[in-house]
């Protein structure tokens, strides 16, 4: 069976998906007993049941199951280490976006990104794919050290990190089924997988019977609900969320970050910029303030914190 987001449960009366018996298994854990991940979705917002069975690969990208909200033990090996990262742009020589920032993220952390609009939330996020290199220090993600990383290697990072934006970045010509196999198409996947996964990956996200519309014929809170399924259609170990709620209304980010917290419940790790003050007190995970390029506070299921004039 091919081994991403498989759900091999039918649907109830309701219309609702039942829990699969057996759970997917994503693809990047390369060896020991494979954890299983259960993913099932509603037709609303997708819900995740209790771990099926638990028992993380040592060292896996993936993190054990554990419950909502749980705080992840800091040991083993991060998924996302900086060491005295700077980072400076041409246009600003004097005014580093980072300042000799240090931090790690371990497999299954779920961590918010707070701060004043450019205090290096994006600068940060940007990193962790390539986007961007540091002007000094290590970036180390998923055992890599990006600094050194040869451009031909960063594809391949590219595929064990899922990205959300504000702005959605949906292909406007393309249908939700079209968008969110392009991702697939894009790093060779057969038909038969894309058939299989695709379709799974948006009843995960609530818009099985979205398939055939447009972007444009979705709203905002369905549009960034199909760049997530975009994102993890391909089960990345790591998720990074830029202000993924930044254009919706609270009762839609709730969604959007309900379902970012299922996505985290089944191990992925999940990074997440944001200005969504009341978001990040409710969620109670751990929180990385920046203030101008220097990380300010690091806190175990923090709060936002008292910044003025957002
Ligand atoms: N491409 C760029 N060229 C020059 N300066 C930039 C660029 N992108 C960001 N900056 C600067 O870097 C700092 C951090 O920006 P950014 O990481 O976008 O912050 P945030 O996402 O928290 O708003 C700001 O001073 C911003 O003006
Ligand atoms: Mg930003």
């Amino acid at each position: 069976m091919p081994s991403h987001l498989r759900n091999t449960g039918g649907t109830d009366a309701s219309g609702d998906l039942v829990t699969p018996s057996t759970a997917p298994v994503p693809s990047v854990v390369t060896s020991g007993p494979e954890p299983v991940r259960t993913i099932t979705a509603s037709t609303d917002v997708a819900q995740t049941n209790a771990p099926v069975a638990s028992g993380a690969t040592p060292g896996g990208l993936y993190a054990p199951l554990e419950g909502s909200g749980a705080v992840v033990p800091h040991t083993g090996t991060p998924t996302i280490s900086l060491r005295n990262v700077t980072v400076i742009y041409p246009a600003q020589p004097n005014k580093p976006a980072l300042d000799n920032v240090s931090l790690d993220i371990y497999p299954g952390e779920f961590v918010f990104v707070v701060g004043h609009s450019g205090s290096g939330k994006s600068t940060f996020l940007r990193l962790l794919t390539r986007e961007l290199k540091a002007t000094k220090g290590d970036v180390i993600v998923a055992g890599q050290n990006l600094t050194k990383m040869r451009n031909w290697k960063v594809p391949y990072l590219r595929r064990q990190i899922g990205t959300v934006f504000q702005d959605f970045k949906l292909l406007p010509d393309k249908t939700i089924y079209g968008n969110v196999a392009f991702a697939l198409e894009c790093i060779g996947k057969p038909r038969s997988v894309i058939e299989t996964q695709v379709p799974e990956v948006l009843r995960l996200v609530g818009l099985a019977e979205k398939m055939d519309s447009f972007p444009d014929q979705l709203s905002g809170g369905e549009q960034q609900r199909v760049s997530v399924a975009r994102a993890m259609v391909n089960r990345p170990p790591l998720l990074v969320c830029d202000e993924p709620t930044g254009n919706l209304d609270p009762a839609i980010s709730l969604g959007i970050m309900k379902l970012l917290d299922r996505i985290n419940q089944t191990g992925t790790t999940v990074v997440m910029a944001t200005h969504d003050r009341e978001m990040v007190d409710s969620m109670r995970r751990r929180v990385i303030a920046l203030e101008a390029g220097e990380v300010v506070r690091d806190q175990e299921r923090g709060g936002y914190g008292f910044y003025d004039a957002l």
